[in-house]
């Protein structure tokens, strides 16, 4: 049948739109709509779809984000318009001027429409979409020429590879290429656990990723992107910001959301919640103030760093009046805040040992507030790092904040460097078990070998308690400590032998508290594959690999059985993490330990797989208000893994308010809307 399209081709056409609208639900409306575990199902039906008929494969395929093989280089490419950049200003007087250069510029004396938008601290990157297709990304260079980086680009799940709507025969947008600070948080441990380099912060992971010759290793690296500004543009003609958002939008790129500043300063006072305007449409200089005043506050509610606003005149044919000064527009200005950095002392550099064995210094300071916050420690990372920077016990630094980033020394201020000052070295010995501690030919980690070791020991249960793994809530740090102390646990398994009275011998340990852990040690024998592999704490295995291998292998047995040769085969598993996962399953020690578990009652549960249409929440908008029996993060992982969501503000689309005890004012906007309200019963009736 010419022309008629199959039925299994249409089935992959649905599939391919299926996972698309999945990606934009996460990536840019941050709403996801469906579990990992369903997601990844889709995306292993696409790939055998496409197996079966590579005749199909279209360029902007999901499963095409990645191809191609490393580049030695990145191309040169010229930019079809310049890059510009931004004038800064620093305070709150810098940006009363702006707003008067402009309107002495302007010769207008009634107030300025500003847009004021957050000034992301990422790099700056340029889409170019010709007829709706991505055909290429350039990263800002020296302005007028760039680099090609489309094989990275293709990579980030934000963007599309193909514009939702009629597209123009050209369009080329300017945005931030960013990570999450939570993104970044947990690539920093993977990395670590790893044993590869972790970056100072999100700027530098995102930067170091776009600028990564292989396009497989910055896949894997979580980058999202905002746009805001056009480059060369032919078959549209936006007269404004505000419009040209409204434009991106409708488009499929992902943009901050806007409103009137009045809208927006509303929802500020309330505090971050997802989906908020953060970016608005100010009346006058003294709104763009109130802007700026109101971002600074917030700034570190953010899922992301920004080191700034910035304030834009809203109209395009104004913009062109005002034109450019040496290479910034006149027509908008970059409030920065204030630097979040302090100085303070180094009182002594301590070792500690980590879970691999890693020996990391950590400089101990004088307590010093940076950013809201008072901080002791800082680290830093390895001895070539330490002699790099030249840091001694004694000098005094410059320290640095970055989100919610662990602290680090930015500089030594050579000049107050006391003559006593000494040099640090790490130890030949570990300074918990004393033995000799070893630093391999071109590593810069030196590390602990003994399988002894207690901080070994001590670390690798923390890690497996933790919650991403066997999520042991009630079992703290300092418990473990006591617990290998007192010798009633030395490895994972003799976890599930415990009881109370053993618990209860520990010293300062009260009944009730005693009971809680071993409930909580209880509830975690009920686990995932996932979990287990993740918390068995093999080196270079880290959260998303063990997914990667469990939903290989399904069961236990299958990759306890497996063979290097297959372990290739599975997503995302290079050789290097292949060998490490051989060393461990060669290990009669470490199989011995497994079977343990199982003995001891761990059980591993097949995740179940709810088809979309049957999931009880599907589509439903749920906010949750009030004390209820469990946290609200758990309640809203409930929800959403049920196929919901559960947004933070009632609206005249929210299906059901939850309420709890002491409810608040939630509960007082959905009797006046009319939105029906559930207690604990009544959603416990609905979900089941
Ligand atoms: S507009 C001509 N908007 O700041 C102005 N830039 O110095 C074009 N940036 O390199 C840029 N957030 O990387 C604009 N909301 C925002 C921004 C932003 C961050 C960066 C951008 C650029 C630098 C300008």
């Amino acid at each position: 049948m010419p022309g008629k399209k199959s039925p299994a081709k249409g089935h992959y056409e649905e599939l391919k739109a299926k996972i698309r609208e999945h990606d934009y639900n996460y990536f840019v409306l941050d709403r996801p709509q469906i579990q990992d575990y369903d997601y990844d199902q889709l995306f292993i039906e696409l790939r055998k779809l496409e197996e079966e008929h590579p005749e199909w494969v279209t360029a902007d395929s999901p499963t095409q984000r990645v191809g191609g093989a490393p580049l030695a280089e990145f191309e040169k490419a010229a930019h079809r318009r310049p890059m510009l950049s931004l004038a800064n200003t620093y305070s709150v007087e810098d940006v009363k001027e702006f707003d008067e250069r402009v309107r002495k510029f302007l010769e207008s004396d009634k107030p300025v429409t500003y847009f004021c938008e957050l000034k992301f601290d990422g790099l700056a990157c340029e889409l170019i979409y010709e007829n709706g297709e991505l055909t290429g990304a350039l990263t800002r260079g020296d302005g007028s020429v760039g680099e090609n980086v489309l094989s990275n680009v293709r990579t980030i799940r934000a963007i599309p590879l193909r514009l939702h709507k009629a597209a123009p025969k050209l369009l080329e947008v300017r945005g931030e290429i960013l990570m999450f600070k939570k993104d970044f948080a947990r690539l920093n441990e993977q990395q670590q656990e790893s044993g590869e380099m972790t970056f100072a912060n999100p700027r530098n992971a995102a930067a170091g990723s776009i600028r990564q010759l292989d396009p497989r290793i910055t896949a894997k690296r979580p980058l999202r992107m905002f746009a805001y500004a056009p480059g060369e543009i032919d078959g549209l003609r936006p007269s404004s910001q505000s419009a040209w958002l409204e434009t991106l939008n409708e488009l499929g790129l992902p943009v901050l959301r806007f409103a009137e500043w009045k809208t927006v300063r509303a929802a500020l006072e309330n505090g971050y919640v997802p989906e908020m305007p953060l970016a608005a449409l100010c009346q006058g200089g003294d709104e763009a103030v109130e802007y700026y005043e109101h971002i600074l506050k917030l700034r570190h509610q953010l899922p992301f760093d920004i080191d700034g606003v910035v304030i834009k005149v809203n109209s395009y044919p104004l913009q062109d009046r005002l034109g450019t000064v040496a290479r910034s527009p006149r027509w908008a200005t970059a409030a920065k805040f204030p630097p979040e950095q302090a100085t303070t002392v180094i009182e002594d550099i301590a070792v500690q040992v980590g879970r691999t064995g890693a020996l990391t210094p950590v400089a101990v300071m004088q307590p010093v507030r940076v950013g809201g916050v008072t901080i002791v420690n800082a680290t830093l990372h390895n001895q070539s790092e330490v002699d790099r920077k030249d840091v001694r016990v004694g000098d005094t630094v410059i320290v640095q904040r970055a989100g919610d980033v662990i602290p680090e020394v930015v500089q030594v201020i050579a000049e107050k460097r006391p003559a006593s000052a000494k040099k640090f070295k790490m130890p030949t010995h570990c300074p918990v078990c004393n033995e000799e501690v070893v630093l391999p030919e071109g590593e810069v980690v030196t590390r602990c070998v003994n399988t002894f070791c207690p901080a070994i020991i001590n670390e690798s249960l923390k890690h497996f308690a933790s919650r991403r793994a066997m999520n042991i809530e009630k079992l703290g740090d300092k418990i473990i400590e006591q617990m290998t102390a007192a010798g009633i646990v030395r490895t994972y398994s003799d976890l599930y032998k415990l009881d109370r009275d053993m618990v209860l011998s520990l010293e300062r340990q009260g009944e009730k508290s005693a009971q809680n852990i071993i409930d909580s040690i209880e509830t975690s024998r009920q686990t995932t594959l996932a979990r287990l592999i993740y918390a068995l704490g093999i080196r270079f295995v880290g959260e998303q690999t063990g997914k990667s291998l469990a939903t290989h292998y399904k069961t236990l047995d299958a990759f306890l059985d497996t063979s290097e040769e297959a372990l290739i085969e599975v997503e995302d598993i290079g050789p290097k993490v292949a060998k490490s996962i051989m060393d461990r399953l060669h290990n009669e020690e470490f199989r011995k330990e497994i079977k343990r578990l199982l003995k001891n009652g761990v059980v591993i549960e097949t995740p179940k797989k709810v088809a979309a249409g049957k999931q009880p929440l599907f589509g439903m908008s749920i906010v949750i208000t009030g004390t209820l029996p469990k946290s609200r993060d758990e309640i809203k992982d409930l929800i959403i893994a049920l196929g919901g969501k559960s947004p933070g503000s009632v609206s005249k689309n929210t299906n059901y308010v939850l309420a709890g005890d002491e409810a608040g004012s939630k509960l007082d906007k959905a009797q006046e809307l009319g939105v029906p309200i559930l207690d604990w019963n009544g959603f416990q009736k609905l979900i089941e």
